[in-house]
């Protein structure tokens, strides 16, 4: 088998040394593989793609990354430049991602870091504030943006960087219907160019269509399970057990949403088809 682009063993995570992050996990991931994380909150999703872009560091156990040990050592070194060339991080929350005057410097800020020439940069800008859709953004404060417009250009500061892997941290999570499509298509493409993407998400139908493997963490900070998308998602009882959906979620297709049996519910329930 080739060198895994990452491979975890045995990791824990605490924070501050008390609050458990992470619990004995062992994971691998393979170049060109899409990967979902899925969890209930507070599960450690987060935790984990920190420790996979070497913005924490194990409590217990190792992390390799590119095959070479991903430790603070190795990031106050060589290895930094190169492995910060090949990845890019979407955060969770886009407020922690993103620090540019404007809009156009945010996107421009990783090619310049990487000494691209100036034409080249300007290019990539424009390219990229176009696929997104936020060419009228350009001048804008990104701190004086919505939530959504704010996830877009957390997006466009990764994508200028054209990374060979790509970290999502809920990617879809407060994006209006049109640019989750968009995202959709995106995931696709960039799994179709062989990227490895790492993503954690509550959203089962991005799990189900964009991924290779699905690993699941439980309530307990640790991997109960992973495999096939299509495998994980048809065991009821695990998602049941682990919180990621509720026994009034529904599915339909390829949709998932929750409705209440309370005095407000309006669900006809005859065509429905559960997993
Ligand atoms: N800065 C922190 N200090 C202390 N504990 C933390 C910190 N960040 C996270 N935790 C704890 O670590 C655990 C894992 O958190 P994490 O953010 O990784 O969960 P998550 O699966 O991403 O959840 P969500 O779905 O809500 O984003 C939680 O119990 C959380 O309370
Ligand atoms: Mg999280």
């Amino acid at each position: 088998m080739s060198e895994p682009i990452f491979n975890i063993e045995r990791v824990s995570y605490r924070y501050s040394d008390k609050y458990i992050g992470l619990r004995d996990i062992n994971m691998r991931v393979e170049e060109g593989e899409s990967l979902a994380i899925l969890g209930a909150n507070g599960s450690g999703k987060s935790t984990l793609l920190k420790i996979l872009a070497g913005l924490a560091f194990p409590s217990q156990g190792k992390i390799t990354a590119l095959g070479r040990p991903l430790t603070p050592d190795a990031l106050a070194g060589d290895f930094s430049c190169f492995f910060r060339s090949k990845l890019g991080f979407v955060f969770q929350e886009p407020d922690v991602q993103i620090f540019c005057p404007t809009v156009w410097d945010e996107i421009a800020f990783g090619p310049l870091q990487l000494d691209m020439p100036k034409d080249e940069v300007r290019q990539r800008v424009e390219d990229t504030l176009d696929m997104l859709g936020i060419k009228g953004l350009r001048d804008r404060q990104p701190h004086h943006l919505s939530g959504g417009e704010k996830k877009k250009v957390a997006i466009g500061s990764v994508l200028s960087l054209n990374p060979d892997i790509l970290l999502l941290d809920e990617p879809t999570n407060g994006l209006d219907p049109r640019t989750q499509v968009w995202l959709f298509e995106l995931l696709e493409g960039l799994r179709r160019f062989k990227k490895t993407i790492v993503m954690a998400t509550h959203d089962l139908s991005i799990a189900e269509d964009l991924t290779d493997r699905v690993v699941v963490l439980n309530e307990e900070h640790t991997v109960v399970s992973h495999g096939r998308p299509a495998e994980i998602l048809r065991d009821k009882d695990l998602l049941l057990r682990v919180n990621i959906i509720h026994e009034h979620t529904h599915r339909h297709g390829d949709i998932t949403h929750i409705h209440s049996h309370g005095p407000f519910a309006s669900h006809d329930e005859h065509d429905e088809k559960q997993t």
